[in-house]
C-alpha cells in the first residue's frame, strides 16, 4: 500500500515536491512513496488531467501530496480538461470536504511581510475551506446565447445543512485544541446560502460545541479585518469562494506564499490531500528558486493528519523553524537559496 503518493503536477510542483521526497527519505525513509502525473502534465502524456488510475491510486494511498496545477501552455485546453479541472476533480473524488489552510508567522520571517511586524508577529490562524460543494461545484454552470446574441454566464452557489455541517464541525474540534475561538465568515446579508450557513453553524455551535466561542462575520470584513488586526482570529471557517479568497489574503500576511501548506480531509480513515497553496507559479519554474517549505510544511500536515506521525511532524516542523532561525532564505524571502539548497538547510536542521 502506498504511503504518500505524490503528485508533482506542473510549473514548480515537480521542483518543489523533488525536495518532499528528499526530505521524507531522510526523515521517514520507511514510507512507501510513488509519483503520477497529474495536471497539464498529465493532459499532455494521457490527453486528461486525472486519469481513472491515478484517482484510484490517491484515494488508495494513505496520503496524497500535490505539487501545483495549470500554466499558461494549457490555457486554451477545453474547461473540463484544463489542470484545475483536474485539481477539482481530485478534491471531490477524494472527497475532502474541509481543507485546512494554516497562516502561520514564523519569527524570524515578521520582517518579510508588506505589515509591520507588530502587527503580524506571532500571528497564528487557521482558515477551514469548505472545498467540495458551493460555487466551484454548482450547478446550472456554462455560458449561454440568448435571443439578441449577447451571451450569458452562469454559476450556481448551493450548500445543503450536511454540507455546512461537516466543515464547521472541523472547525469547532480544531479550535479546542487551539484558542477554542471560531469565526464563521460568510455573506448571509445578501445571500441564501450564507443564511444558511449562518444558521446552521449556530445550530451546530449550541448542540455540539458551547464551550468554543463563536462569532459571525461578514466576509467582506473579514477580509478587512485580516489586514486591520489578524491576530484576532483563531480560527475562520467559510464556503468555498471565500475561503479560496481569504486564504490568499491570509498567507500573505505571513511573508510570502511561498510558506504556507495546506491539508483537505475528508471522513475519518479516508486520505488526506496536502498542497502547498502557492500555485504553479511559471513565472519562476525550471530555474530552482521555488521556495520548497510550503510544499515540505504540507508533507509535515500529511505525517501529522494523515500518516499517523506526528512525532515526525513536530520534528519537521521544528527543523524549519531552525533553518529560517539560522538564515536560510530563499528569493521570495529575500534570500538567494535555491529551491534544493533550503531543503538543504531543513535536512541539515533534522
Ligand atoms: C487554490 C487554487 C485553486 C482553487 C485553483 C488552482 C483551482 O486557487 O487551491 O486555492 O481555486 O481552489
Ligand atoms: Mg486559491
Amino acid at each position: 500500500m502506498t504511503d504518500l503518493l505524490l503528485l508533482p503536477g506542473d510549473g514548480i510542483g515537480p521542483e518543489v515536491t523533488a525536495q518532499v521526497r528528499r526530505v521524507a527519505e531522510r526523515l521517514a525513509g520507511e514510507l512507501k512513496v510513488e509519483e503520477r502525473l497529474f495536471g497539464g502534465a498529465s493532459y499532455d502524456k494521457h490527453g486528461t488531467p486525472l486519469n481513472d488510475e491515478t484517482l484510484a491510486e490517491a484515494t488508495a494511498a494513505k496520503a496524497v501530496l500535490m505539487g501545483a496545477v495549470g500554466g499558461p501552455k494549457w490555457a486554451d485546453a477545453p474547461r473540463q480538461l484544463r489542470p484545475e479541472a483536474g485539481l477539482l476533480n481530485l478534491r471531490a473524488g477524494m472527497e475532502v470536504f474541509a481543507n485546512l489552510r494554516p497562516a502561520l508567522c514564523f519569527g524570524p520571517l515578521a520582517d518579510a511581510s508588506t505589515l509591520r511586524r507588530e502587527v503580524v508577529e506571532g500571528l497564528d490562524i487557521m482558515i477551514v475551506r469548505e472545498l467540495t460543494g458551493g460555487v466551484y461545484f454548482g450547478h446550472p454552470r456554462g455560458i449561454e446565447t440568448l435571443a439578441d446574441g449577447s451571451k450569458r454566464g452562469i454559476d450556481t452557489q448551493v450548500y445543503t445543512t450536511g454540507e455546512i455541517e461537516r466543515v464547521a464541525r472541523v472547525a469547532f474540534e480544531l479550535a479546542r485544541g487551539r484558542r477554542n475561538k471560531v469565526t464563521s465568515a460568510e455573506k448571509s446579508n445578501v445571500m441564501e446560502t450564507g443564511l444558511l450557513w449562518r444558521e446552521v453553524v449556530t445550530a451546530l455551535h449550541a448542540r455540539e460545541f458551547p464551550d468554543v466561542t463563536l462569532e459571525h462575520m461578514l466576509a467582506d470584513n473579514c477580509a478587512m479585518q485580516l489586514v486591520k488586526n489578524p491576530r484576532q482570529f483563531d480560527v475562520i471557517v467559510t464556503d468555498n469562494l471565500f475561503g479560496d479568497i481569504l486564504s490568499d489574503e491570509a498567507a500573505m500576511l505571513t511573508g510570502s506564499l511561498g510558506m504556507l501548506p495546506s491539508a483537505a480531509i475528508g471522513a475519518p480513515g479516508k486520505p488526506g490531500l496536502y498542497e502547498p497553496i502557492h500555485g504553479s507559479a511559471p513565472d519562476i519554474a525550471g530555474q530552482g528558486v521555488a521556495n520548497p517549505l510550503a510544499a515540505i510544511l504540507s508533507f509535515e500536515m500529511a505525517l501529522r493528519w494523515s500518516l499517523g506521525r506526528a512525532d515526525l511532524a513536530d520534528k519537521l516542523f521544528a527543523a524549519v523553524g531552525r533553518a529560517l532561525e539560522a538564515g536560510a532564505r530563499t528569493r521570495d524571502l529575500g534570500g538567494t537559496l535555491s529551491t534544493a539548497q533550503m531543503a538543504d538547510a531543513v535536512i541539515e536542521a533534522l
